[in-house]
């Protein structure tokens, strides 16, 4: 990888660690800005943590009042919150946490199958983000699908590892019902109907993403995943207990602590366009370490490809200007597919001029 040409051969970055490597090769050595320092970090601030007990016995598909006002309150000033009893099984979140590790585990040969440049396409195992266009590369190795229609997509999933397909189906299965809670409570946060964001969930857009982050000889000059936001309306995060996400926060990284079995809640960028800059996408990265490998199972759920996406008609009623243009989601994920995830700016890029 020392050489700009050579990506082609390239089979990980697990698999370069495991042939035995002192250095992190110069690709992959962030500026000196970019590098995660342990002192800037700021150990006391945690993001929000919502506790949905009680809640998820309940029948009724909406949260309470407080816990909307809690989760307005984590969407406005963070634009992220960890949630915790949200009623999906621990068993199912090992499952597919395992079934994400045996992936990685496979004999790079079989990995290298679903090897693909084409950012689209269902199920793409690769490295870095994109690893043609990436400037500086990421330390991890990961696979991204689609799961939904699930009857349409499981058969284009691996059927090695055995546990593979099914895992993802059950956690699939499981964390809609509460990705659809949450939205409902996000929705009623900014004064809409419950079922304003809901209603689109007839026709949605989920994939997945499973990131594995080797162990790294320099930890400190590389990154996971570099600084972005998620494209949709929210992404689900479940990490491992090794520390690594970190949310920018009042221009300070913060370490979002692993608590077990818990879920990290991102607003994706559709949300902020939605709530005209109320809300913002969280802007986050993965750090690595010397000592341990880190895996973390992300989903993301959001409107279909042809859906225009932008600010709620109903938000803009009081005479407030839109901040955003339209655009339809597909050419958005287009634009951040074809280019480095690691860039804010698009969301500027879509910005309104305000005269
Ligand atoms: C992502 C992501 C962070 C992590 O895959 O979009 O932000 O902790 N991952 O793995
Ligand atoms: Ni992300």
């Amino acid at each position: 990888m020392d050489n700009a040409n050579t990506w082609q051969e390239f089979m990980g970055v697990k698999a370069m660690v495991e042939k035995g490597l002192d250095r992190v090769p110069y690709r992959f050595i962030r500026s000196l800005q970019e590098r995660p320092k342990v002192s800037q970090y700021e150990e006391k601030e945690n993001i929000p943590v919502i506790d949905l007990q009680d809640q998820v016995d309940n029948s009724s598909f909406a949260l309470s009042a407080n816990l909307v006002q809690a989760i307005g309150r984590a969407c406005h000033e963070w634009g992220c919150f960890q949630v915790v009893n949200h009623g999906i099984a621990p068993s199912t979140m090992n499952e597919m946490m395992e079934a994400a590790r045996e992936f990685f585990e496979l004999p790079d040969e079989q990995k290298m199958k679903y090897f693909t440049l084409d950012t689209m396409s269902k199920f793409r195992y690769a490295s870095s983000f994109n690893l043609q266009k990436d400037k500086i590369l990421s330390w991890r190795d990961f696979i991204r699908y689609s799961c939904h229609p699930l009857d349409d997509v499981v058969s284009l999933w691996p059927s090695t590892p055995s546990s593979f397909r099914k895992a993802n189906v059950n956690f699939c299965t499981q964390i809609h019902g509460l990705v659809r809670k949450l939205c409902g409570a996000i929705s009623q946060s900014l004064g809409l109907p419950e079922k304003y964001i809901e209603q689109a969930f007839t026709d949605y857009s989920q994939t997945m993403v499973c990131n594995y982050y080797p162990k790294c000889p320099e930890p400190e000059s590389t990154l996971g995943v570099g600084s972005h936001t998620d494209p949709g309306w929210i992404t689900a995060l479940m990490q491992d207990d090794v520390t690594g996400l970190q949310v920018l926060h009042e221009d300070r990284w913060v370490i979002v602590k692993p608590i077990a079995h818990a879920l990290v809640i991102n607003l994706g960028d559709v949300l902020q366009i939605l709530s005209n800059g109320k809300y913002k996408s969280a802007e986050h990265r993965a750090t690595v370490n010397g000592s341990s490998d880190r895996i973390s199972v992300v989903t993301t759920y959001g409107p279909s490809l042809d859906t225009i996406i932008r600010p709620a008609p109903e938000i803009l009623l009081n005479g407030c200007k839109p901040v955003y243009r339209e655009i339809v989601y597909k050419e958005y994920m287009e634009m951040i597919l074809s280019g480095s995830l690691e860039d804010k700016r698009l969301l500027d890029f879509h910005r309104l001029e305000i005269q």
